[in-house]
């Protein structure tokens, strides 16, 4: 009896002791499983006499009941315990501040071309487009450079390596080839805008290697430049939302094009930002001219019956311009205190009835 009582105070101060579940099973084990101390009791009962056996086999039963309930207790207290910690350590305190996120925006340069697709769609023009990686063809040949033009050199193209036939393609160098594209493809009337992302060896203040366009591009019967001056002006006082703005009309050189101009806007880059209608900077923000009788012809249009111009305008400095941002290589750095500061909302699409920005 006394083995039993210290085997009973023994393992009852092993359950009492285990910390942990994994511990408390092993008490378990050790105690009541098929090889622990008190099964082994209960397999000493077969050599007793039937006395013996009737005493002692109660007292083990008992003492086996014993330690199984102390282990259900124990074992229920662990685990309410664990509970307890698991809840504890995976609180969230609904009352704390989300944390902060900031939310994306439009890039200003893609703001800028939505207000000049909003606006050149208003006065009838399609939205055409072209690839970004073109052929000499479509980049140079048809719109009238003859083969040596400087342009065509490693400098200013960013050329492919030659494939094995001997042709090698290029990143677009401007939107002009989705003209060739265009006339190619349709009959006249056309009247098309062709907005896209184009390259060029460049880059400082006002050149990044890449940069967007909107091309543009009329084609019909008896069509001027008095046409297409006008068409440029009313564009830039609808996109700048301002009369106070000025521009000169100089006279220029594009092998597509005869007679041939640039646009500059008059601004004040002094400061840190840039400022249209004053100070003593010209920022050039288009090339256009009459299409070349050559490109009509390459184009299969018969430049007797029919005429056109065009003209490619620079989306970021255009943005620069509106929104007075005096670095164009900022727009490329995504830094996110700059796109917080220039970004658009993404709800504010543009529109000619709800205005533009
Ligand atoms: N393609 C010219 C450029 O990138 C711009 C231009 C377009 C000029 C159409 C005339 C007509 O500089």
């Amino acid at each position: 009896m006394t083995d039993l009582n210290t085997l009973e105070s023994d393992v009852l101060a092993q359950v009492a002791g285990a910390t942990d579940l994994q511990a408390l099973d092993a008490v378990r084990v050790a105690a009541v499983g098929k090889t622990g101390s008190i099964s082994g009791l209960l397999k000493t009962l077969g050599a007793m006499s039937p006395e013996e056996r009737k005493t002692q086999g109660a007292a083990i039963n008992a003492l086996r009941d014993k330690v199984a309930n102390a282990i259900a207790e124990k074992k229920a207290g662990l685990e309410a315990a664990e509970l307890d910690a698991r809840l504890a350590s995976e609180t969230l305190d609904l009352s704390l501040p989300a944390p902060y996120r900031r939310k994306g925006s439009v890039h200003p340069t893609m703001q800028t071309m939505d207000e000049m697709i909003a606006i050149f769609a208003e006065m009838g023009f399609a939205v055409a487009e072209g690839p970004d990686i073109e052929d000499d063809f479509h980049n140079f040949t048809a719109l009238n450079f003859p083969p040596k033009h400087p342009a065509r050199e490693m400098h200013d193209t960013f050329f492919f390596n030659t494939k094995e036939n001997g042709e090698r393609m290029l990143l677009r160098t401007h939107t002009s080839p989705v003209q060739v594209r265009t006339m190619v493809s349709q009959k006249p009337p056309i009247r098309i805008i062709a907005p896209g992302r184009t390259y060029r060896v460049d880059n400082d203040a006002t050149h990044t290697p890449v940069f967007h366009q909107v091309e543009g591009l009329v084609i019909d019967k008896g069509i001027h430049m008095g046409h297409l001056k006008w068409t440029l002006e009313t564009f830039l006082a609808r996109f700048f939302e301002t009369d106070a703005v000025t521009t000169q009309f100089r006279p220029h050189h594009f092998p597509f094009t005869e007679p041939s101009a640039e646009m500059d806007v008059q601004c004040d880059r002094s400061g840190g930002e840039i400022k249209i209608g004053q100070g003593t900077s010209w920022l050039e923000i288009l090339g256009c001219g009459m299409v070349h009788p050559n490109v009509l012809r390459a184009c299969g249009i018969d430049p007797d019956e029919y005429q056109g111009f065009a003209f490619g305008m620079g989306v970021d400095r255009l943005g620069m311009l509106k929104y007075g941002m005096p670095d164009l290589r900022d727009m490329w750095s995504s830094d996110v205190r700059w796109l917080a500061h220039y970004g658009f909302s993404a709800f504010a699409a543009p529109n000619p009835a709800s205005g533009l920005s």
